[in-house]
């Protein structure tokens, strides 16, 4: 069956699908994006994805392209046309084409793609074996809450990563503390069992994944502790795992050489994930809100 991907107004063959040369987001990263999971045909946290997608352009100043009501047609259009049960649909928005000038363009109109991808998901794939992780300098810019399409910085950290035989890597600020991971939220599990992560500010990308892993560990009477850790804290942790739209909760069982703890994925990420793909297969779209 033909892949579409959708593409400033037009449904186009994937193959033959393009955007002009002087689009912001090709000179400039000017433009934002996000990753939807699909499961069943259906779009999880959709809510939460679109809620970060308008703050995204609204921080940079981006106009909508079209009012929310469309893009949910279109998003659901293009995961028709491509069939798609479970995968990811990407989308990007971008200030648009104009003759490269560093300003924001007088009449450029915002540009828009969208792509799907299948995936086949099992809760035991591939987060029941863990994931390595190393630890790479964090050497992004300071407004790490906006999902923009700059990810320089990612590419190098994932690349570090799979040069060194490991899945994620973990960037760490000037003060010693982990951010998050090149693609993906940082989490460990303290010896007393409470879940830390980093508190939701500039210094991050607000997890959606995270943030509904946050919502049922709550619900499951689980501690959950929003501050900072340092990589001594995570080499100690009983657990550790990742979060995002594309890893779910994928335990972590090495980070820099190390086994944490005895080196095998912990129970509490191992039953968050499978809290996660129910929710998910369930599709319960919860009221969105940005963790405190
Ligand atoms: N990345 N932190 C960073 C730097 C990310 O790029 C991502 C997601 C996350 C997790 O966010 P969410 O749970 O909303 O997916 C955290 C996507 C999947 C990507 O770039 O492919």
């Amino acid at each position: 069956m033909a892949r579409f991907a959708y593409v400033n107004g037009r449904f186009e063959r994937h193959g033959d699908a393009s955007v002009h040369i002087e689009d912001r987001g090709y000179q400039f990263a000017d433009g934002v994006y996000e990753v939807v999971t699909i499961f069943g045909g259906d779009f999880v946290d959709e809510v939460g994805h679109l809620a970060r997608l308008k703050r995204s352009l609204g921080e940079l100043r981006i106009p909508m392209p079209f009012t929310e009501a469309v893009l949910k047609l279109v998003m659901r259009e293009l995961v028709r046309r491509n069939g798609v049960r479970d995968g990811y649909l990407y989308m990007q928005i971008t200030r648009g084409v104009a003759p490269r000038d560093f300003k924001f363009p007088k009449s450029a109109r915002s540009a828009i793609v969208m792509t799907t991808r299948r995936q086949i998901f099992t809760s035991a794939m591939p987060g029941d074996a863990g994931v390595r992780v190393i630890s790479v300098p964090d050497i992004r810019w300071v407004r790490r809450d906006i999902k923009s399409v700059g990810l320089l910085a990612q590419v190098l950290a994932k690349q570090a990563a799979a040069d060194a035989g490991a899945f994620e890597a973990w960037m760490v600020d000037a003060d010693g503390f982990v951010t998050e991971g090149s693609s993906s939220n940082a989490w460990i599990v303290t010896r007393d069992g409470v879940l830390v992560t980093r508190q939701a500010d500039s210094s991050i990308l607000h997890g959606i994944t995270g943030n509904s892993l946050e919502k049922l560990a709550g619900e499951a009477g689980i501690r959950v502790e929003r501050r900072p850790f340092t990589l001594a804290e995570a080499y100690e942790a009983r657990e550790a795992f990742v979060s995002s739209a594309t890893t779910f909760c994928l335990s972590v069982t090495e980070i820099d050489g190390k086994p944490v703890a005895n080196g095998h994925p912990g129970e509490l990420s191992r039953s968050l994930r499978r809290h996660y793909f129910d929710y998910g297969r369930t599709r319960q779209d919860r009221p969105f809100s940005w963790p405190k």
